[in-house]
């Protein structure tokens, strides 16, 4: 089979293409992606150039996207604007990008008709709004879509428009909502790889308020796993919540970074609120698990300790990546 995955140089696409390689050795990957400051080749260097095969472009670019698609027989759909910071700074390319640039790719899909078997569009939790911190609510795939943030609108546009292109145009879709993610090769902008990097350096780890906010946390290759299993059992113009059954609050997350690398709780240092900051996420994965028998195996705490490990071990990788 071949696949193109969209946004491979990124956090999450490297690790799904590292995965699949390893788990699919009859399988070829077209990685298409424009390196934009979170893509990196590094993400991917050492890969099989038999199997994989990269794609300097642009997901809003027609022509490109139409070469990309030659032979393929499913696209994974990862690339996207990803950062809430930066889409309060700058709204206008995660709506190029993530809406658009979802909408160059479909339409491509519809053009090659039966060619393409699956169209998979990875979304994230963050399109169902915020929860309240008292509450054991948890957002499934019935959750109405109530994004808050310039990025988490963007990505329930994309999700509306994925699902328009099965209902009216009969391409076979499915979507993953999935929660926080963290693992090797996360850019050093999110929270745990910051956080990391920073108590390595001995410099101040910014907290955004009380700290208190909830996330529900996934490691990456449970991720991949994920969606391997909605890939391979999923059924098309499904939804499925992909959840790491793990919440914490930032704070909690933060200390026990500083505790793993026997660094002084002293390195904290509460900052302003990111505006229109999310009380709570928290995911039902039971549909995937009831219907693709998947469900994370990866502890938080023991999923914490190796990419502490890997921070700690690849700062050639990192080091390059820090602003000034
Ligand atoms: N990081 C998370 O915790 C999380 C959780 C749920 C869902 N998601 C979703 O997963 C996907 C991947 O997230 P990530 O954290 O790996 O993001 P990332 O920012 O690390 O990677 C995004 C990749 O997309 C590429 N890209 C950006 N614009 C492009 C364009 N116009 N054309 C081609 N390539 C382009 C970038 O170069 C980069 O390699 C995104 O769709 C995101 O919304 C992320």
């Amino acid at each position: 089979m071949r696949l193109l995955v969209t946004g491979g140089a990124g956090f999450i696409g490297s690790n799904f293409v590292r995965f699949w390689l390893a788990n699919h050795p009859q399988d070829t990957v077209v990685n298409l992606d424009a390196l934009t400051y979170a893509g990196n080749p590094e993400n991917v260097r050492g890969l099989d150039p038999d199997r994989h095969v990269f794609v300097h472009g642009d997901i809003r670019d027609t022509a490109t996207v139409q070469k990309a698609m030659e032979g393929v027989d499913v696209v994974v759909h990862f690339a996207a604007e990803s950062h809430v910071d930066r889409s309060i700074d700058g709204a206008r390319i995660f709506l190029e990008t993530n809406v658009l640039g979802t909408h160059t790719l479909l339409e491509e899909v519809k053009r090659r008709g039966d060619q393409i078997k699956r169209f998979h569009h990875i979304s994230t939790d963050e399109v169902f709004g915020a929860l309240d911190l008292d509450s054991d609510e948890r957002f499934s795939e019935d959750t109405p879509h109530d994004p808050r943030s310039p990025y988490s609108a963007s990505k329930a546009a994309s999700d509306h428009i994925v699902r328009s292109y099965f209902h009216t145009h009969g391409v076979p879709v499915t979507i993953s909502n999935c929660s926080n993610n963290y693992g090797p090769y996360h850019f050093p902008e999110k929270l745990i790889p910051l956080m990391i990097t920073n108590a390595l350096r001995d410099i101040p780890l910014p907290v955004y308020g009380d700290g208190k906010n909830v996330r529900d946390w996934i490691h990456v290759e449970d991720h991949a796993r994920g969606i391997e299993a909605v890939l391979t059992k999923g059924k098309v113009g499904e939804t499925y919540c992909l959840g790491g059954n793990a919440e914490r609050a930032n704070l909690d997350v933060v200390k026990h970074i500083l505790k793993i690398l026997g660094k002084p709780e002293s390195l904290i240092q509460f900052v302003e609120d990111r505006k229109g900051h999310d009380r709570r996420y928290a995911i039902d994965s039971s549909k995937a698990k009831a219907e693709l028998g998947w469900e994370p195996k990866k502890t938080f705490e023991e999923g914490l300790a190796e990419t502490v490990a890997w921070f700690q071990a690849n700062e050639g990788w990192w080091k390059p990546l820090l602003k000034g």
